[in-house]
């Protein structure tokens, strides 16, 4: 830390974000780049499709990006991100949260429009259901029988007899499987990510066989989690990879090793609104209303509390961390709970959060404003809701 704040002041991306009101939230579009980059060409490489996760963004352009392309395969977690996803030109299109016949009769407005919309489902009266509803609704819904993987959530085990029942209830309906390795993100080393990322490719590999031993035909295996993505040595038998947070990476991802802190484009650009020297804080106004409650580093070895505290340009100022959040408050400290330099940080200036959770603090916002090289401004749009 021995920058002078005034150094920072006159930077470029200061200038850039000065018109800025705060809390907003800041993508670095070069960085965004790089990391769709990194994953579209090594699952090139590996010959498997990417079907990336757009419920991180939940942003037209930042798929484009991910896709290199105006459309092309994506995932999403709601109807809302289809139907969204849809209207911008969006064609092929994996629904992945398990489907209720409850929701078909919205789906099936999509397939009517010509959207090729898959779903999951991980019971026989799930599969019952929605076979069902989608003839009622007179669309048929292709689905992927969700397979569990690492116990983490959801789905059937491979050698679950319930797997060629449902299977039997899907019927013509049967498209293929789908796991998601979300126990990655506990893992503490990155030996233990390939293994399981190895588990993963196998869960499904060997429930599409078992499915196929039976005269099903499961044409699509499909895996994802960005820690399994980077790090998994082989995808044989796999068809496509969804990742999500990998656009953006995070603290959590860096937590892991999947990222460096410097791969992180997103980040929360916030305002010093007060000094509390006896408690060696700085206020700001981001609070966890802005950052998100989200805590993933707390099980990490490196907890980063709300965040990682950087200076208006994005370089994190080590052992500055967003130790506590209210609503509209974060709470900046030190890490080792020793003195700040409050002269650097006067009433006013601008720094920079680093989000545990992308996907989180992503959410608490409208609207991304992109910087490209560090300053030039543009704002895409993020919309919510279900
Ligand atoms: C079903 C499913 N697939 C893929 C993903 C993408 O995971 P990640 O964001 O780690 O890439 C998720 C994330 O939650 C998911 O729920």
């Amino acid at each position: 830390m021995t920058e002078t704040f005034h150094a920072l002041e006159t930077s470029a991306a200061m200038d850039a974000t000065r018109a800025l009101d705060t809390p907003c939230l800041l993508l670095d579009g070069d960085k965004l780049e790089r990391n769709c980059d990194r994953m579209r060409e090594r699952l090139l490489s590996h010959g498997v499709a990417l079907r990336p996760h757009v419920k991180t963004a939940k942003c037209v352009e930042v798929a484009v990006t991910a896709l290199r392309a105006p459309a092309g395969p994506i995932t999403v977690s709601t109807l809302r991100e289809a139907e969204y996803f849809a209207d911008h030109g969006f064609k092929d299109i994996l629904y992945a949260v398990g489907m209720v016949a409850d929701k078909v009769p919205r789906a099936a407005q999509l397939v009517k429009r010509g959207i090729d919309l898959g779903v999951i489902v991980d019971s026989v009266d799930a599969a019952r259901g929605l076979v069902a509803a989608a003839e009622r609704a007179g669309v048929r819904l292709p689905a992927l029988i969700e397979i569990d993987s690492d116990g983490h959530r959801a789905g059937v085990t491979p050698d679950d007899p319930r797997l060629l029942e449902i299977a039997s209830a899907l019927g013509p309906s049967l498209k293929g499987v789908m796991t998601h390795a979300g126990e990655s993100y506990n893992c503490t080393t990155v030996g233990a990510i390939e293994v399981m990322a190895q588990h993963e490719r196998e869960a499904v590999v060997n429930a599409a066989k078992a499915l196929r031993a039976h005269s099903h035909e499961a044409p699509v295996v499909s895996v994802g989690s960005t820690p399994t993505a980077t790090f998994a040595r082989s995808f044989e038998g796999v068809t496509e990879v969804r990742t999500g947070v990998y656009v953006f990476q995070d603290l959590v991802m860096a937590g892991l090793g999947v990222c460096s802190v410097n791969d992180i484009a997103l980040s929360v650009l916030a305002t010093v609104i007060g000094h509390q020297r006896e408690k060696n804080w700085l206020i700001t106004d981001a609070g966890w209303m802005a950052l998100s409650r989200d805590r993933g580093t707390a099980r990490q070895k490196v907890d980063q509390g709300y965040g990682l505290v950087c200076d208006a340009a994005g370089r994190p100022l080590e052992p500055l961390i967003v130790a506590d959040a209210n609503q509209e408050h974060g709470i900046v400290a030190r890490r080792d709970r020793g003195p700040i330099d409050f002269a650097r940080f006067p009433i006013g200036a601008r720094l920079r959060v680093l989000p545990n959770h992308a996907c989180a603090t992503a959410a608490q916002f409208p609207e991304y404003q992109v910087l490209r090289e560090g300053c030039a401004l543009e704002a895409w749009e993020r919309f919510s809701g279900w």
